[in-house]
């Protein structure tokens, strides 16, 4: 969702904020826009589309040390230049980017902004109109942004500058996320670090409510009070070479290809001297702790997450719900006396998950967050947390860290059953080291699906996904990969449910995928394909070893029964790719989506 870059310094600041807006294309967004400040005065540049597009407007000739820039996924308001930030005040003096949404805007512009003329239809005016009011009003700046927080209901990261001060960039935070980086004679601001990567490592953390005067020279943070925070920075892990694509034609394919070395990586990193799995003994405790674990999440982290509830059920003896996110915090089930809620997130910055982890320990629970990325929002307001190691996902349809969720529940659950003293019948480094291996047989056989996804995707306007158990919910990986890249309406179905219903959207050619990787269920899923089959569909059967007959399309190697998904979903991973490749989408930015949602 929308992104946020600023930069004050010795340099020129256009490129840097461009270059910083490229690297946040992955979130999704739909127009984007830079100011810049130098003796003149303030330069907006914004623009529909892509950063290609607001790249050809910059005026190359305009010279300044200072600016901020965005990235805009519509909300208030279609995507359009009015709509594309920065937004400016009526006079121009004050020029804002925000990420997030301000949920009283409609309100403050009745109470505080009767006169003033909007000129767009976002709750970002709101904010930049309101400073310039109180300013007008004889406040100082920091005291007209801090009244102007003050009134804001709803979630923010901001990036203000000030067309009388050239020396410094404004910026505050509540539930959106935001970092300051740090330089010699420069600092930063980013939504990730990602962004800033290109000119420094070290940044620093903000947390809500916070607020940060940025000048070349110094960054200082306040809470709303006023009182001054400090806080040491960290440095990013990261290497600018893992946000490039290299040679692959797009990120998706290159993350695709990635799963082998991310579960060998997995591996590594959870493992001790005596090649035995380990994890945090306190988390282990909170796992010990309680009578029923809640899993909450969303999306592709949902699906992985009722994979890891079989794991966790099966190998640790827990009992296990799984819930969607934006469901819970409204819907919560009657909870048992000592829960345990596990909160997955590729990103950890979805804001969904967070208002029920901010929700739960309000109510006194514990929290683990299985996430990509260390330090996010969801990492550092849970008690534990668990690193998938996946390295940057940047496509937007997640495909390296849903497997890599799997693999760190796996250790979660057989680390957890060891401490219990429950007896594990298999040796999951072994069976890991399995999986990686035929994961590299089926990205080796990407003709192969290349020609499954021609020869039953090209025309269709439909598509169904069909499982018995875990391979039902690799279904639904299968079918949101399928619909969010490709556009074709995919839907995933337990087998035994379709004649409920769904089998009334069956028709001649209708396509059909089906997996059957499950010893228990292999003839009833089977069963089912002919019932699709014999109203005239079109399936394509992806077995297991041992398991396939005549009529499969693929078998994929063995592994494991209860590590399936790990292996499964790769196919209908590559299937999706290529579907997309053929209906000519954008397969690293499908049309609506963004990479980390960020607003509820
Ligand atoms: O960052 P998260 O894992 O919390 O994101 C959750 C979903 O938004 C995400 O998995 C989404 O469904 C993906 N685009 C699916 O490919």
């Amino acid at each position: 969702m929308c992104g946020i870059v600023g930069y004050i310094g010795n340099n020129d600041s256009k490129e840097i904020l461009l270059k910083g807006l490229e690297k946040l294309e992955y979130r999704g967004y739909d127009s984007a826009g830079i100011a810049v400040l130098n003796e003149s005065g303030v330069s907006v540049f914004k623009e529909k589309g892509r950063i290609a597009d607001l790249r050809s407007i910059v005026d190359e000739s305009v010279m300044a040390n200072m600016g901020i820039g965005h990235t805009r996924w519509a909300t208030h308001g279609v995507p359009s230049k009015d709509n594309a930030h920065p937004h400016q005040s009526a006079t121009n003096r004050f020029t804002l980017v925000h990420n997030g949404v301000i949920e009283n805007y409609d309100l403050l512009k009745r109470d505080y902004l009767k006169d003033v003329n909007f000129v767009s239809e976002t709750d970002t005016e709101v904010i930049v109109q309101l400073i310039e009011r109180f300013v007008n009003e004889g406040m100082e700046v920091l005291e007209a942004f801090r009244k102007t927080l003050s009134l804001l209901i709803g979630s923010y990261a901001l990036a203000l500058i000030d067309r009388e001060n050239q020396d410094t960039i404004y910026v505050a935070k509540n539930k959106s996320p935001l970092l300051v980086g740090l330089g010699n004679g420069f600092n930063v601001v980013a939504s990730d670090a990602m962004a800033m990567l290109q000119v420094t490592n070290q940044f620093v953390e903000l947390m809500d409510k916070e607020i940060v005067i940025v000048t070349k020279e110094k960054v200082t943070i306040q809470n709303l009070a006023g009182k001054t925070i400090s806080r040491d920075p960290y440095t990013a892990e990261l290497d600018a070479s893992d946000i490039e694509k290299g040679t692959y034609p797009h990120y998706m394919l290159k993350e695709i290809d990635e799963q082998p070395l991310v579960m060998r990586k997995i591996i590594q990193m959870y493992e001790n001297d005596q090649n035995e799995l380990r994890i945090d003994q306190e988390i282990i405790e909170a796992m010990n702790a309680a009578d029923r674990i809640y899993i909450i999440a969303a999306g592709t982290s949902y699906h992985a997450g009722l994979v890891g509830k079989q794991l966790i059920e099966k190998v640790a003896k827990i009992p296990v719900e799984v819930h969607v996110a934006s469901e819970f915090g409204y819907n919560m089930p009657l909870l048992s006396e000592k829960p345990l809620f596990i909160f997955i997130s590729q990103s950890g910055e979805t804001a969904d998950s967070r208002a029920v982890l901010v929700q739960v320990k309000e109510m006194g629970y514990h929290a683990l967050t299985i996430t990509n990325v260390p330090g996010s929002t969801l990492s550092r307001e849970a008690d534990f947390t668990l690193l998938l190691h996946a390295g940057p996902e940047i496509a937007v349809a997640s495909t390296k860290a849903y497997t890599a969720q799997i693999a760190v529940m796996a250790i979660l659950a057989e680390v957890t059953a060891k401490s219990r003293n429950i007896p594990v019948d298999f040796d999951l480094v072994h069976e890991l080291g399995i999986v990686a291996n035929a994961m590299e047989i089926l990205c080796d056989s990407k003709e192969l699906f290349e020609h499954i996804s021609r020869e039953f995707l090209s025309v269709t306007r439909n598509c169904f996904f069909i499982g018995r158990g875990i391979d039902y919910y690799v279904g639904l990986e299968g079918a949101l990969k399928l619909k969010e890249i490709s556009y074709i309406q995919a839907e995933g179905f337990a087998g035994g449910e379709l004649k409920h219903g769904t089998i009334a959207l069956i028709e001649e050619g209708t396509p059909i995928i089906a997996l059957a990787t499950q010893e228990n269920v292999n003839l009833s899923i089977r069963g089912n394909v002919k019932e699709v089959v014999s109203r005239g569909a079109n399936p394509c059967i992806i077995s297991m070893k041992g398991l396939e007959m005549d009529e499969d399309s693929f078998v994929i190697p063995e592994v494991h029964e209860l590590l399936t998904p790990l292996i499964s979903v790769v196919p209908l991973q590559l299937i999706a790719y290529y579907a997309a490749l053929h209906r000519d989408c954008d397969v690293d930015k499908p049309r609506n989506l963004a990479k980390s949602v960020t607003v509820e």
